[in-house]
Formats: structure tokens, sequence, C-alpha cells
């Protein structure tokens, strides 16, 4: 595994297991860990707290700069704050996961999103990084691009279980997010021309984390 800096992307869709595995990843080669999609997740958050309808991208435009995020980025307990509150909880609530995909659309949302990751992976150096734009917008020059998928009954299983929902009002909602995110003009969800597909379906978390241990050593600067 390279010494010094060293950036991972890890993107794909919901309940492919990406924040599982980058947090494990990150522990084992003592990196940081951001997870870009609680940011999306707080900057909504904060738009619902406005009273802004999560529809109104001119709205959210104008407001965006003004919403002060603070990200965390110890992967033993990563943390998010938004206006000085603590939303790491509200976050994965049903309001903010109905109305995120949205916000994530609006672009000046991703272009200020993008530009705090790029600060945020620059200040840490090594860090393993996940989301859905990563390998391709946010760090091109990521020194592994990962992008890992699963089955759509595999991913329902997964993220009902992760967050105490019913499997067969998740995997409606995953479906619509999926189509959205991958559908929407600015930056969609997409796989780097250079990342490595892994399909998650039938391989556990040490697995995966194994593979991605083993690509890593075989990377430029591995050592
Ligand atoms: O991974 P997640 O479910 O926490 O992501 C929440 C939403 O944010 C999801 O609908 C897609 C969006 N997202 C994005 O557009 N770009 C990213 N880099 C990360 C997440």
């Amino acid at each position: 595994v390279p010494n010094g800096r060293c950036v991972v992307a890890v993107d794909g869709p919901s309940g492919s297991g990406k924040s599982t595995v980058s947090r494990r990843l990150a522990g084992a080669i003592d990196a940081r860990y951001l997870d870009t999609g609680a940011m999306y997740r707080a900057v909504t958050w904060a738009v619902l707290r406005f009273g802004i309808d999560p529809q109104d991208a001119d709205r959210i435009g104008k407001v965006v700069g003004e919403i002060d995020l603070e990200i965390g980025v110890d992967p033993q307990a990563p943390s998010v704050r938004a206006d000085g509150v603590a939303v790491d909880q509200e976050i994965r609530g049903p309001e903010v996961t109905a109305a995120v995909s949205a916000v994530a659309a609006v672009p000046a949302v991703r272009h200020l999103m993008v530009a705090r990751q790029r600060e945020i992976i620059a200040a840490a150096g090594r860090i393993v990084v996940e989301g859905r734009d990563i390998g391709a917008v946010v760090a091109p020059d990521a020194d592994l691009k990962v992008y890992l998928t699963a089955s759509a009954d595999a991913r329902a299983r997964r993220r009902s279980a992760e967050y105490a929902a019913d499997v067969t009002a998740t995997a409606a909602d995953l479906a619509r997010r999926d189509t959205f995110d991958s559908s929407r003009a600015a930056s969609p969800l997409r796989q780097a021309d250079d990342a490595v597909v892994l399909d998650t379906t039938e391989l556990g978390i040490d697995e995966v984390v194994a593979r991605l241990l083993e690509l890593l050593r075989d990377t430029d600067g591995g050592t």
C-alpha cells in the first residue's frame, strides 16, 4: 500500500456497501474518511430547516453558500455539523432521504460541495472518499478508483437493515433515487472510465476490503 499521500475514490449506488467498506479500508490503511453523501444530506437538512421547497433550485442556489458545514473525517467516528448543529441522526431520516436527490441535483450545490470536497482531500492527503462522482469529477487523479455494485435485491436488503426500514419500500425508494441520480443534468452518477468495478452481491465486507487492499498494493508507488 502506498505510503504518504493516497486518495481512494469509492463510488456506487446506495446499498452497494460503500460506507462500510470505505470506513474499514480507511482504518486499515490509516487514512481519513470522507462521506460526500453526508454533505449533500446535511445541505438538504439545512434547506428543509429554512422552510425551502427542495424542488426550488433557485432559492437553494441562493442560500447554499450560507450553510456552514463542519465535516469530521475520522473513519471511526465520522461526523457532520450544519450551522453548528450535529445532524448525524437527522440526515438519515425519511424527510432528508426523500429530498436529497433533488437538492444534490442543483448545480450551485454540486459546485460548492465539489470545491469543499477537494479542499478536504488536499488537507487530509491520505483519505478514502465515498460518493457518486468521486472518481469521475471530484478526484480524477485518485490513486485507486473503485465502483461498487450489487443486485437491486441485495442493496434493498442492506439499506433496509441499515435504516431499520421496510424492504419493499426501501427497494422502491432506491430505484427512484438511482434513476434520478443517474439521469440528472448536473454531474450524474457514473462510473469513471478507469474505475475497477466490483460486484459485492456475493461478497462479504472482509472480502471486499481484502480485494481493495490487494489493488492498492498494485498501484503506482505501492511498496
Ligand atoms: O450515499 P447517500 O445515500 O448518503 O447519498 C445521498 C444522496 O446524495 C444520493 O441521492 C446521491 C447524492 N450524492 C451525490 O449526488 N453525489 C455524491 N458524491 C454523493 C451523494
